[in-house]
C-alpha cells in the first residue's frame, strides 16, 4: 500500500492542513486520519468532529473576523475585566448582539473567578480567548489578529488593575497583550470600589488613558456590591455601554474616514521670556479641538497636537500636549505620516532667542529689550516637502483684514491645498467664541460657509476631507 507522509506534502497544503487542524484542536496526522475516513465513507468519522474538549469546552465555532468582514457586520472585541461587575458583562454581550454587533470575548484570569468562558461563549457564539500562551490559539488568531481583526475594543469591566496596565503599557496577559497591540478605538467601562475609584494612582491612570485616546463610560455612582458602599465606581450600565459603544462605532457610511490618519494643530504656542513670562497668540483651541472630534467621529485614527487650552481632550483622539512651537513642530513630526494634515494651532511667529533662566527683575533691568527670532513654519516646510507630505494640507489664516486676498496670498507662499480662513477682528466674536465665519479657499476658488457653530464648521471641513481623500489612491 502507497504511504505518505506530512512532510511531503506542498507547503500551501500543509499550511491549510495546520490551520484546519488547530481549528478542530487536534494533531495534523489526527486530522489526515479524519479526512481519509471521512473520503472513504467511514461512518461517524465523515463529519467534521467537535473540537477536543477545552477546560469547559466553550463553543468553538469562531464566526468573528472573516465572516463579518463579509457581511458588513461590526466588530466588537470584549475584554472582560475581573471584578463583580463581570456578570453585566454578560448582558453586555446580549445588548451588543441585539445592535447587530459580532462579538468576541477574551476573559482576564480574575474575570474567571466570577464568570465562565462557558457563559460568555454561549452568549457571543464564538471562542472565548482567556490565554497568551495558549498555542492553539495563539497559532489559530494570534493576539495580534485579535487585536486588529476588529472595529472597537470594549473593556467592561475595566478594573483599576486592567487600568493601570492600559496606562503603563504592561501586557503580561493576553488582554493587556491584545490592549496593547490593538490600534483600534478602544472604550473602557470602569467599574471598583469608590476609594480606588478616587485614587489618586487611578485618576492618574484615567487622565493617560483619556490623553491616548481612550473612550470611557462611566462609572456611575450608587451602592456597590460590597456591602455598606456607596459612591462613584458602579460600572455603566449595559445598555449605557452599548449605546457608547455604537456611538464610537457609528455606521459605515457615518465613517467616511476610517483607515485614515489626520493630524491636527490646535491652541495657541507658549514661548518662555523667562520661567514665569511667555509670548503667545490668542487661542482658545476650540475650533482646532472640533475638528479633531469630528475627524475621529468619522473613523480616522487622530493625533491632536494641542497647546496650552483649558478646554478637554476630545474624545477617541490621541492628544500630545506641547507648550513652544518648536515642540509643536517636532510633535507633528512624530506623528506623521499622515493622509491629511489640519493646522488649526495659532502658532507664535517668534520666540525670545534667549529667555532668562531666572525671573528678569523690574527694578534691576527696567524694560527688557527682547531679541526675538522667527519660529519655524511648521504648515510650510510640512506643505513644501516632497517626502512624508500629507495627501493633504490644511491651514487656517486668521485675518483682520483683507480676509479672503491675504487668505490666498498664504496658500501660494505656504504651499498648502486648501486655507479656511476667517475674520477675527474683535468686533467678530470668533476669536473664543462659540461659533465661526469661515471661507474655504482652494486652488479652484474661494467658497463661504454662512456662520455657523465651530462644531458644525469642522463637520463640514471633515466631509470635505473625506470626499477629497476618497477621490486619492
Ligand atoms: N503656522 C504654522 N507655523 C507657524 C506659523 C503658522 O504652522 N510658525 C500655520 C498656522 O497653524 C496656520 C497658518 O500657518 O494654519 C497661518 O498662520 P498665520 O499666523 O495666519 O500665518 P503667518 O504665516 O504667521 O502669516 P501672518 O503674516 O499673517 O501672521
Amino acid at each position: 500500500m502507497a504511504s505518505i507522509t506530512i512532510r511531503q506534502l506542498d507547503e500551501n497544503t500543509k499550511k491549510r492542513l495546520r490551520l484546519r487542524a488547530a481549528n478542530h484542536g487536534r494533531s495534523m496526522e489526527d486530522e489526515v486520519r479524519t479526512i481519509l475516513r471521512g473520503a472513504a465513507g467511514v461512518s461517524g468519522e465523515a463529519r467534521p468532529v467537535p473540537a477536543a474538549p477545552a477546560r469547559e469546552a466553550p463553543p468553538r465555532a469562531d464566526p468573528a473576523p472573516a465572516a463579518n468582514a463579509a457581511s458588513g457586520a461590526q466588530r466588537v472585541l470584549l475584554v472582560i475585566g475581573g471584578g463583580i461587575a463581570a456578570y453585566k458583562s454578560l448582558d453586555l454581550i446580549r445588548r451588543l448582539a441585539e445592535r447587530g454587533a459580532v462579538v468576541r470575548c477574551i476573559l482576564t484570569a480574575a474575570a474567571q473567578e466570577f464568570i465562565t468562558p462557558l457563559s460568555a461563549g454561549a452568549l457571543s457564539g464564538g471562542r472565548v480567548f482567556t490565554d497568551l500562551f495558549d498555542p492553539e490559539s495563539e497559532f489559530d488568531v494570534g493576539h495580534i489578529r485579535l487585536a486588529r481583526d476588529t472595529d472597537l475594543v470594549v473593556v467592561a469591566p475595566a478594573t483599576a488593575d486592567l487600568m493601570a496596565k492600559m496606562a503603563g503599557g504592561h501586557a503580561d496577559d493576553l488582554a493587556s497583550a491584545v490592549l496593547l497591540a490593538t490600534d483600534r478605538p478602544v472604550l473602557i467601562a470602569p467599574a471598583m470600589n469608590p476609594r480606588m475609584w478616587d485614587h489618586p494612582a487611578t485618576q492618574r491612570n484615567l487622565a493617560q488613558l483619556q490623553a491616548d485616546g481612550v473612550a470611557t463610560v462611566g462609572p456611575n455612582a450608587g451602592e456597590m456590591a460590597e456591602r455598606g458602599e456607596a459612591g462613584i465606581g458602579r460600572m455603566a450600565e449595559p445598555l449605557e455601554i452599548a449605546a457608547a459603544a455604537e456611538a464610537l462605532l457609528g455606521d459605515a457610511a457615518g465613517r467616511p474616514l476610517a483607515g485614515r490618519r489626520v493630524v491636527v494643530t490646535s491652541g495657541p504656542t507658549h514661548e518662555p521670556i523667562d520661567p514665569v513670562r511667555y509670548i503667545a497668540n490668542r487661542s482658545s483651541g476650540k475650533q482646532g479641538h472640533a475638528i479633531a472630534a469630528a475627524a475621529a467621529a468619522a473613523g480616522a485614527e487622530v493625533i491632536l497636537v494641542s497647546g496650552p487650552v483649558s478646554i478637554p481632550d476630545p474624545p477617541g483622539v490621541k492628544t500630545i500636549k506641547v507648550e513652544s512651537a518648536r515642540e509643536m513642530f517636532a510633535a507633528v513630526e512624530k506623528a506623521l505620516p499622515a493622509d491629511c494634515a489640519v493646522f488649526a494651532a495659532a502658532v507664535a511667529d517668534w520666540r525670545v532667542a534667549t529667555p532668562g533662566r531666572e525671573k528678569i527683575k523690574k527694578a534691576k533691568m527696567g524694560a527688557p529689550a527682547l531679541a526675538l527670532i522667527e519660529n519655524p513654519d511648521i504648515l510650510a516646510t510640512i506643505a513644501q516637502r516632497k517626502a512624508r507630505r500629507p495627501k493633504l494640507v490644511i491651514g487656517f489664516a486668521a485675518e483682520t483684514e483683507k480676509v479672503i486676498a491675504n487668505a490666498k496670498d498664504k496658500l501660494k507662499r505656504k504651499g498648502c491645498d486648501w486655507i479656511v480662513a476667517n475674520d477675527v477682528s474683535p468686533e467678530t466674536g470668533i476669536m473664543g467664541g462659540e461659533s465661526n465665519s469661515v471661507h474655504l479657499v482652494t486652488g479652484d476658488g474661494v467658497e463661504s460657509w454662512p456662520p455657523q457653530s465651530k462644531e458644525e464648521v469642522a463637520r463640514a471641513l471633515v466631509a470635505r476631507i473625506a470626499a477629497a481623500l476618497g477621490e486619492q489612491p
